[in-house]
């Protein structure tokens, strides 16, 4: 990347100096690293990537940095599909299930190996280990992943030879890495096909990953505990001090947060997805806070609390606050296993449209504005999602297996019901308008029905105002 920029300072690089870098460096292969905690559950979930794809060869790349300007980069995410699959984080990589002639599949992984220090690059590239950190060797990654390593950087070659002449019918999944996907020649149907089985297969959580996750709601709790304890400063100051606090508790515990957070005080509550995050937040105002800790593992939490900015709603705030907590309620009844997975969704719904119709707001009745979906001009969007490696998890599984399909322990999903009221909506009163209330929590579905993963955080108004006097600074 270093050839987009220029004006660099050194003119030249001398062949005394080059011979000075080559030379004079310990070995510090590491030979004290130990297999992954995630690895056997990773090996599992292969073979069930496997099963489905019996004699083809399959290409899970995790994706390469992206360019912000020049020589920068934007922080690097691995693509979800294969964290999941592999367990790894390293960008360049990429897995590949390589059919066996008896049935299944060997898996080896691409990765980026070290540096050589054989010539330049290791210490003038601006992407090398010197200026960006150590990688992992290829028998390092080995030994943490329980995968055969190879060097990426002979990847689109050998898969180019390979998907011409070994009559091996090959899937990838596109959009991840530009060079490997043209090194090979797939059927854009078939590749989808491939991504959305590794979205199926995201659907029911593994006890790691629930562990995870139970670890990524935590410190998400925290998060929001120091949001209240700085409510003051942030009357000082914007919305970015909230967003700045809880940033900081995202990236102390977890790698980072797992979306954009919504930081919305007053009527940008409104605005489903405000991130600009840049308003005052006002003494008796509501503040929106949907926000959610990415653990290091690259699992995400989801969840939002609505809360008087002055510690006590209005009995306005209070009236909008008590419908969506009762809807969530309704919403929670609803999340067991067997159920429909729209069964939450419609309880919330027909209660929020029951509300709507008793106020005024849309003609009832409330069956029949529910069927007609009048309700939507207040509560905007869907009741909930699944949650895992991404905020909105499991997005291209097929329709049977998430919205159309039954509850199934090992479920997470987000139930996060809401109403907005917008600032120039002239069909409500006018002390409605710019008040957005939702509350979202994160339920694994068990055998005996849901855990609230979120609990830890109050959901009731009365319960809200008692924390916040408690602790809100
Ligand atoms: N919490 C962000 C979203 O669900 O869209
Ligand atoms: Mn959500």
């Amino acid at each position: 990347m270093s050839e987009r920029r220029k004006n660099g300072l050194y003119a030249g690089i001398s062949e005394e100096l080059s011979a000075l870098m080559r030379t004079g460096w310990a070995d510090t292969e590491r030979h004290d690293l130990q297999p992954d905690e995630q690895a056997p559950y990773a090996a599992d979930r292969r073979a069930a990537l496997s099963a489905r794809f019996p004699g083809e060869r399959l290409v899970i790349p995790s994706g390469n940095l992206k360019t912000r300007s020049n020589d920068d980069t934007y922080p690097f995410r691995p693509y979800s599909g294969y964290v999941h699959m592999t367990g790894d984080q390293a960008r360049d990589g990429a897995l590949v299930l390589e059919p066996r002639a008896g049935g299944g599949h060997d898996a080896y992984c691409y990765q980026l190996p070290r540096d050589s220090r054989d010539d330049d690059e290791f210490w003038s590239g601006y992407h090398a280990e010197l200026w960006m950190g150590r990688r992992r060797s290829l028998a390092e990654s080995a030994r943490v992943l329980g995968l055969a390593c190879r060097d990426v950087r002979t990847a689109a070659e050998d898969l180019a030879s390979s998907s011409t002449s070994s009559g091996v019918p090959t899937r990838i999944v596109r959009g991840i890495d530009p060079a490997l996907e043209a090194a090979v020649s797939t059927d854009e149907e078939r590749d989808a096909d491939l991504e959305q089985a590794l979205s199926d297969l995201r659907v029911i959580k593994d006890e790691w990953e629930i562990k995870e996750m139970r670890g990524a709601v935590d410190s998400t709790v925290r998060g929001f505990t120091d949001v209240v304890g700085e409510l003051s400063t942030a009357v000082a100051s914007s919305e970015r001090w909230i967003e700045g606090t809880f940033y900081r508790r995202a990236r102390l515990e977890g790698n980072h947060v797992g979306y954009g957070s919504i930081c919305a005080a007053g009527e940008h509550a409104t605005i489903m997805h405000w991130t600009d995050n840049d308003g005052p937040v006002r003494p008796g105002d509501l503040l929106l806070l949907d926000a959610g800790v990415e653990s290091r593992t690259l699992y995400t939490a989801d969840v939002t609390r609505t809360l008087p900015i002055n510690g006590t709603f209005t009995p306005v705030q209070r009236k909008v606050y008590d419908a969506v907590y009762e809807a969530q309620e309704a919403g929670f009844a609803a999340v067991k296993p067997g159920a429909a997975y729209r069964d939450f969704h419609e309880a919330s719904q027909r209660h929020l449209a029951t509300r709507l119709v008793e106020w005024g707001f849309i003609e009832g009745p409330a069956d029949r504005a529910y069927e007609l979906g009048l309700q939507r001009r207040f509560t905007m969007a869907g009741t909930g999602h699944m949650l895992g490696l991404d905020v909105h998890d499991c997005a291209q599984a097929r329709n049977e297996e998430y919205v159309d399909g039954p509850l199934q322990p090992g479920m997470i999903l987000t139930v996060e019901p809401g109403l907005y009221f917008q600032p120039d909506d002239l069909t409500v009163p006018e002390e409605w308008r710019g008040i957005g209330v939702r509350i979202e929590d994160d339920l694994l579905v068990t055998d005996a029905g849901h855990e609230n993963l979120s609990a830890g955080l109050p959901r009731s108004a009365e319960d809200v105002e008692a924390w916040m006097g408690r602790v809100a600074g």
